[in-house]
């Protein structure tokens, strides 16, 4: 029985408004003050003709508003030498402390990137070596453990040996080709700033080389509102880690060694967009006016946001620091999206700490991994040849829309008005776009797993943005019946309503239910015996009428 609906829903998705090939998709690349279009745009777009990098020559720039490339001639690093010009090996991010036992040392300049050209021109053919190479320019704490588990317990002879003889001697070319392949200066996408970076696939994969090898230096003063880019934290043992967080490690590191291993077959030649979204405070919808009906809600107990919501808006269930613990312990739904679309992590190079009113919106990026498996299961499950055609700017037809949840510490809380003003203001800024696109969302349960929160509330909350931004939604329950049949309950009481009787509600819902410690009704039922209530009412009053008439 459950099967026939989940069929009958699925032709109702199966109609709903997609992405076409060739079609403009907001944003547009052009040049302006919210755009930085790292290649050349003179020559139009035409498939499998590379982007030329723009401008000409590499354009240091060594302050807060940029990335720091780690080719900067200011990218510098203080040693203690000897008065026998001795250099000292140690291995800091600041001068060393001063040895009382030497009696005569000066602080010299090095240059970053003679080192890096220098570490890695050398030969590296096993992991270790990928470990001392880095070390001889950046600190490391711990052994490189879940890369050793990763090259010599998961990949085959045959993988581990195309990985050192040819993946590994591509991806060195691309990190040292950073000045010629990078030029122009990547602006850091700070709190409240609406711009997009555009940026050609062989570009962020020439980035993404550099953060496998932990090239990029601090990010100035900001270091600590921005997610952390160097792979090294991903490829150390930080925490003494139990064998299958290791392996969940080393199975995120497979995938990331895949698209490597992709890009050096056949170098892929599109476009991506990174937008950093910001709504002010002044223009946020006032969601108990707002007199428009709602939109479709389709749920479905089977498929996923990326491989079911194929040319819908996907949504992202991120951490305010974009893609949480990817680099870290991290292997639910954000996490395991940024390996199998391993470009979504350039996001982390130039994304600060998402606000209140933000979102991160990533266009025309590939998937090129398969896998299976959830959080400690999580396992690479081989090679995906990405169909998505392309838009009108060589962008694939694909869009992520990142989105923060609240994490819910007390679960009261989230139903207090304060707090779904947050999330749905949170979830508007992720899915409504300038231009009206109607195209459908696929989400489900946000903020529902790592984050604690109601999937009934954030159902709603979620439709009620998708509705005002004109947008039908796929809503995908991850195997969840219980929560299938909660969604689809829901949306018959409420689908007729206005978005501001939902708001009131919601509000109602609060005030009449939440306000002990323990909730004394779910969602559902509330919204049960509301619209059981309004149909009595109307009931009522028909009868009254036709009493009165007869
Ligand atoms: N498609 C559909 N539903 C999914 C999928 C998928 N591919 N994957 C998981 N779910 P969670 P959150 C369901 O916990 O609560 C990360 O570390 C599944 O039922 O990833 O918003 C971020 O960086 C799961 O329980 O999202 C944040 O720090 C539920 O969606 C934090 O987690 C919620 O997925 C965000 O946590």
């Amino acid at each position: 029985e459950l099967e026939e609906a989940e069929d009958a829903m699925r032709k109702e998705f199966d109609n709903f408004k997609k992405f076409k090939a060739g079609e403009k998709i907001f944003p547009d690349v052009r040049r302006s003050e919210y755009n930085t279009i790292a290649f050349d745009l003179n020559a139009a777009y035409q498939p499998g003709v590379p982007l030329e990098p723009h401008p000409l020559r590499f354009v240091p720039k060594w302050d807060h508003k940029f990335v720091p490339m780690p080719c900067c001639e200011q990218n510098v690093h203080l040693f203690k030498v000897r008065s026998t010009d001795a250099v000292s090996n140690n291995d800091t991010d600041g001068p060393n402390e001063p040895d009382n036992n030497l009696v005569e040392t000066k602080i010299v300049r090095s240059w970053m990137w003679h080192r890096i050209s220098k570490a890695l021109s050398g030969q590296i053919l096993c992991s270790q070596d990928i470990f001392s190479a880095t070390k001889q320019y950046t600190r490391v704490t711990s052994e490189f453990n879940a890369l050793n588990y990763c090259i010599d317990q998961i990949m085959t002879d045959g993988e581990r040996t195309h990985f050192f003889s040819k993946v590994i001697p591509y991806m060195t070319r691309l990190v040292l080709g950073l000045p010629e392949i990078v030029t122009c200066p990547l602006p850091i996408l700070r709190k409240n700033v609406n711009h997009n970076i555009s940026l050609s696939q062989r570009q962020v994969a020439c980035l993404l080389a550099n953060a496998f090898f932990s090239t990029f230096p601090k990010r100035f003063q900001f270091e600590a509102e921005l997610p952390s880019i160097n792979f090294k934290d991903l490829f150390a043992d930080n925490h003494g880690e139990d064998e299958r967080r290791l392996i969940m490690k080393a199975q995120k590191i497979r995938c990331l060694i895949h698209y490597f291993t992709r890009v050096a077959a056949d170098s892929p030649q599109g476009v991506i967009t990174y937008t950093r979204k910001n709504l002010r405070h002044c223009n946020m919808p006032d969601w108990k006016k707002i007199d428009k009906g709602l939109t479709k809600f389709v749920p479905l107990i089977r498929g996923t946001i990326e491989d079911d919501g194929a040319g819908l808006l996907k949504v992202d269930f991120a951490n305010k620091f974009i893609g949480g613990g990817v680099l870290g312990r991290g292997a639910v739904q954000e996490e395991i999206l940024f390996v199998i679309y391993p470009e979504l992590m350039l996001t982390r190079l130039f994304t600060e700490k998402l606000n209140y009113s933000e979102s991160v919106i990533i266009t025309g990026c590939e998937r090129f991994c398969k896998y299976s498996g959830y959080s400690l299961n999580f396992k690479f499950d081989g090679d995906y040849q990405d169909t998505t055609q392309y838009d009108s700017k060589g962008r694939r037809c694909t869009q992520i829309a990142a989105i923060d949840a609240l994490y819910i510490s007390r679960p009261l809380f989230q139903f207090h008005p304060k707090h779904i003003t947050r999330e749905v203001n949170k979830a508007f800024v992720g899915f409504s776009s300038p231009n009206n696109s109607s195209i459908a969302v696929a989400t489900g349960k946000w903020g529902c797993g790592a984050f604690n929160g109601d999937p009934q509330l954030k159902a709603v909350i979620q439709l009620l943005a998708a509705s005002h931004a004109g947008r039908d939604i796929a809503f995908f329950t991850f195997g969840d019946i219980d929560c299938y049949k909660d969604v689809t309950s829901i949306y018959d009481c409420i689908k007729d309503l206005k978005i501001k009787d939902v708001w009131n509600l919601l509000d109602q819902y609060h005030s009449l239910c939440c306000s002990t410690s323990k909730r004394t009704r779910t969602l559902k039922e509330f919204c049960k015996q509301y619209t059981d209530g309004q149909s009595e009412t109307k009931e009522a009053s028909s009868t009254l009428k036709a009493s009165t008439s007869n």
